[in-house]
Order: C-alpha cells, then structure tokens, then sequence
C-alpha cells in the first residue's frame, strides 16, 4: 500500500454490525470514481469469535498496533451475548480503541432529516438540527472503579467520574470550530451541558472552562444566565443535564453545538437519535483531532441481539435460534451515513455527499420502515451512480 491510498480498517463486528458493514462496502463501490485518491479496505475480526479463539477480554497491544496502521477505522457493532457475554466486547473494543486511540469527542448530530416525520408535535427539520459532542475519553467511563466488602451485606461499590481541565478544555475548542463550521446562524452558540450544582468536584474543570468562555461571551456564570447579547462572536450558554434533557424536546431549536460529559452523552444522544428519526439513523463519529491516532466511525445502534436470537423462560438468548429472514430487516441508513462522515475527515467531500444524500433519500421515502435491506442498498447504489454522473 502506498500513500496513493487511504488504508482503512474494517471491523464488522457481530450480527447487525456485519449486515450493515457488508452494505457499506458495497455501497462504497459506487462512490469509487470520484475519489481524490482510492480507499482500500481491510477486515479486521474483532468481535465475539475472535475473543472466544483468542481467549481474550480486550484488545492487547497486538490489534492495536494493527490498528494505529489505518488512516480511519469504520466499525458496524460489536457483541454477541450468546457468545461473550454482555459488555465484554462494548469495553474491551470499543472503549479500548477510544481511551487508547484518544478519540476524545465523540460527534453526534441530531439532525431531522427534510421530509422525514417528526415525533415531536409542531417541531421539524428546521428545529431539530444540531449537534452533540460527547466526551469520549473521560468522565464516568474512565473505568476506575472499586468495590468494598463484595457479596456482604456491607457491600458499596465505587465509579469514579474523572473531568479534567485539559480534558473539557480540548473538548470545548473540538466544539467551538464545530459551531463555525457549521454556520447554523450568524451567531454560533455552544450550550455547555453538566450537572454543576451536585456534582461538586467533577464540576469543576467544566466550570473553569466555562468561565473561560464566559469572558468573551454573553453567559453570566455566577448566575448561569444569559448576559444581554453583546458584540461577540460565539454564544455560550450553560445548562443542567436533566434540564437539557427536556430542552431537547421542548424547544430543540435553540441548539447549535452541545458539549458533555461521557455518559450524560451516551444517554442524550439516544434521544437525539429518536428525535431524527429513529436508532437506525444515528450517526457518530469517534474523533481524534489531532490525527496522532486514527479516528473510528460507527453508527449508534448496536448488534441487536434480541432481534437475532429468541429467548428461553430465564431471558437468555438461545444461540442458533435467528431466523435468516431477520437479515433483511436491518436498516443499513445509520452506518451509510457513518460512512459518508468518515469520508469528509479523510476529505472526500463528494463522495461523502454523494453518500449522505443517497441515505437521506432512503430515510425519507414513505415506505422506509417496511423497505427490505436489498431494495435499500441497491436504492442508495443507484441513487449515488446517479448523483456522480450529475
Ligand atoms: C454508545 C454505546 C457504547 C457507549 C457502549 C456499547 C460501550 O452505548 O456508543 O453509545 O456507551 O459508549
Ligand atoms: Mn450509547
């Protein structure tokens, strides 16, 4: 390989993960002639076999530094609970790749897509649009934890949120190009997004950056209320995390780019994820800014096992028991669009449009939720071929 390419590491994963990896792939056959330079794509299997096989926990040094070699990894989703069990795979993968990798901000847009219905009364495309920045490397997923006088009646179990300034602070500047680039309105706004009021010590760092921001912009941090708008060019604002959790469906037009803390993250982003229009349309991207290490694209939903096993009377997923029909079912839009966002961080603009609208036009057909995955992928093929000879 040369660098005429650009290297990407492939990781399918397990059960949906590798239905919709094998709909991008084909799919991304058909953006091949308007490439800048071509991509060559290389599996990697991580995921429950491989674990199994190996007799590991997490990825060692081994994959990884298979791993550092690519320009960009794209994931599809990891677990297969009749096989390793629950959260092994989600920890030693995913988040292995992401503290490892520093892929400190995970970039998640909550973006209704024009002509999709919204669930929210009176609120549509033009309200739902913004983005969320998700801590990706800290907080309460740092994984330092303890537990005291385990399996006693005295047991008291210990999770530590690490926040630390250089940590909010690299976050805040990821968010704040964010709010540029995307030019929402004139004015850029970032809405910090913690729980400053009980979370004393995590808090803060978050405060100290924010009060950073508050000099040149119109927050008033003693009160957390907004100043009268001034001459300044980015607003910031600051607001509770269950407070935002209402925000967001109340009045989610008053948000550009949102920024916070790792798990007050993972769980707003799956409401955004319903408010654009369903799981299977959300999008993240797992991002080291710096480029030291490469960045990791991965849709949001997971391996959905309880749509690919039945279960016995006990709930446990009964292995073999999937129906092969099931496949057909998987809706491939999130990843396509995961796919797309890659492209644009490996500058790839017209491909990634080219990608992005074909699974815009997928989402938005009425028949959508009953469209079986053949029709959707060869929908976008066609629709992209399309798009380029335009
Ligand atoms: C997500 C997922 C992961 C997370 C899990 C599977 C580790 O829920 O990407 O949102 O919590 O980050
Ligand atoms: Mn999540």
């Amino acid at each position: 390989m040369t660098d005429e390419s650009h290297k990407i590491a492939v990781i399918p994963g397990d059960l949906n993960g590798i239905t919709v990896t094998n709909a991008v792939l084909e799919l991304s056959k058909a953006v091949a002639p308007t490439l800048n330079k071509q991509i060559v794509h290389t599996e990697l299997s991580y995921n429950a076999d491989y674990f199994l096989e190996h007799n590991i926990t997490e990825l060692g040094e081994k994959e990884l530094d298979e791993l550092k070699k690519y320009d960009q990894i794209f994931l599809g989703a990891v677990g297969d609970p009749t096989k390793v069990e629950p959260g092994v795979l989600e920890l030693g993968i995913l988040l292995k790749v992401r503290q490892e990798f520093d892929q400190y901000v995970n970039l998640r847009p909550v973006v209704l897509p024009k002509g999709v219905p919204s669930i929210l009364v009176g609120k549509g495309s033009e309200d739902i649009n913004f983005e969320i920045c998700r801590e990706n490397s800290e907080g309460l997923y740092c994984g330092i934890g303890w537990i005291e006088n385990k399996g006693t009646d005295n047991e008291v179990a210990y999770q530590l949120m690490r926040c630390s300034y250089k940590g909010v602070k690299r976050l805040a500047e990821f968010a704040e190009q964010r709010a540029f680039a995307r030019k929402k309105s004139n004015k850029p706004t970032l809405h910090f997004v913690f729980k400053t009021n009980i979370l004393k010590y995590a808090a803060s760092p978050w405060i100290r950056v924010i009060e950073e921001y508050s000099k040149r912009s119109d927050i008033d941090i003693k009160l957390m209320h907004i100043k009268p708008e001034n001459e300044i060019q980015i607003g910031t604002r600051y607001m509770h995390v269950d407070n935002f959790g209402m925000q967001m469906i109340i009045a989610p037009e008053q948000f550009d780019v949102v920024l916070t803390e790792n798990m007050f993250g993972d769980i707003m982003t799956d409401i955004g994820a319903v408010l654009q229009g369903g799981i299977e349309t959300a999008v993240s991207g797992n991002i080291n800014p710096t480029g030291k290490f490469p960045s990791m694209f991965e849709p949001i939903h997971g391996s959905a096992p309880n749509k690919w096993y039945e279960m016995d009377e006990n709930k446990n997923y009964i292995p073999g028991t999937f129906l092969p029909d099931m496949v057909q079912l998987i809706k491939p839009e999130a990843a396509f669009l995961s796919y797309a966002m890659m492209l644009h961080y490996l500058e790839e603009d017209i491909a990634s449009e080219a990608i992005n609208e074909a699974a815009l036009a997928n989402i938005r057909d009425p028949n959508y939720k009953t469209m079986n995955l053949n029709v959707l992928v060869e929908k976008a093929c066609r629709h992209v071929v399309k798009a380029i000879k335009n």
